[in-house]
């Protein structure tokens, strides 16, 4: 079973060594936990110490304000753009949106249907064979499901899940927490999820890792502190937070 670096100082050692390779990751946590950074680290990370070239799918932001934010890391994602490094697809989720989400009585004809996930699925594998790509990062499944309609989510997600599956490539893929008292649909449809924690402890804020599942790996079950700094995320596998059991509730509503 081959591994896949995180590309996170002390993850790895979490998780007997990496992701599982060709395995979809879900990486969740609320506004600011750092999915994006943590995202963007995995890809940079691959191409510049792995030779793993990589395909960013942008959906939440515009490609150029994440490569701003991204350089306050030290990460110039355009150099590994114009080496074939990193492929940037945007995916507008407005114009996405408005594609998918058609009334039914609406005239037949005007549904140029141009994007739908399949679409979206079929530019990511052309990106990947064109720079022969080993990670993908999808930033973020949300929108996707937003825009796909209650009804269908769970076929939609679990269509593009098995999709990605059969790309040869690792997959991580953020997720927003929409309801702190249930797991999301890909959460139960990935083979791994790695939760983003912050938490409020007396007046200051613990920002805290947990991976919640990692399919044929015996993980850590324990949540570990990490820290955003100049270089990205860190994680310190020999520190545990303890949360007790009401401050940990505390959190989850005031979300
Ligand atoms: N240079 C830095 N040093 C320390 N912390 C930073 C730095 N840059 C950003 N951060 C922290 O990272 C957070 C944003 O990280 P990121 O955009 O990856 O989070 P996110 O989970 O993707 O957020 P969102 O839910 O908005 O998409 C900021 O809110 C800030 O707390
Ligand atoms: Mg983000």
């Amino acid at each position: 079973m081959g591994k896949v670096k995180t590309a996170i100082p002390g993850l790895d050692e979490l998780i007997e060594g990496g992701y599982v390779e060709n395995d979809v990751i879900i990486v969740t946590g609320g506004p600011g936990a750092g999915k994006t950074t943590f995202g963007i680290q995995y890809l940079v990370g691959g191409a510049m110490n792995y030779n793993e070239p990589g395909v960013l799918v942008v959906m939440e932001e515009t490609p150029s304000r994440m490569i701003r934010d991204m350089w306050r890391f030290g990460w110039d994602i355009e150099r590994l753009i114009s080496q074939k490094k990193i492929k940037i697809i945007y995916a507008d989720p407005f114009k996405y949106t408005k594609f998918v989400k058609i009334p039914d009585s609406s005239p037949i004809g005007i549904v140029a249907a141009t994007k739908n996930i399949g679409d979206i699925f079929k530019q990511i594998q052309t990106e990947v064979e064109a720079v022969k790509a080993k990670r993908v990062f999808i930033d973020s499944i949300t929108s996707i499901k937003l825009s796909s309609g209650e009804r269908d989510v769970r076929q939609i997600v679990s269509e593009f899940i098995k999709n990605l599956e059969f790309l040869d490539c690792t997959t991580l893929m953020t997720s927003e927490i929409q309801d702190a008292q249930e797991f999301s649909v890909e959460e139960y449809l990935s083979s791994g999820v790695i939760k983003l924690h912050i938490f409020r402890v007396g007046g200051s804020r613990v920002r805290a890792i947990e991976i919640l599942k990692m399919r044929g790996v015996k993980h850590d079950e324990t949540l570990h502190p990490y820290d955003i700094q100049e270089k990205g995320i860190i994680v310190h596998p020999g520190e545990t937070v303890m949360i007790d059991e009401v401050s940990l509730l505390g959190t989850a509503g005031a979300k």
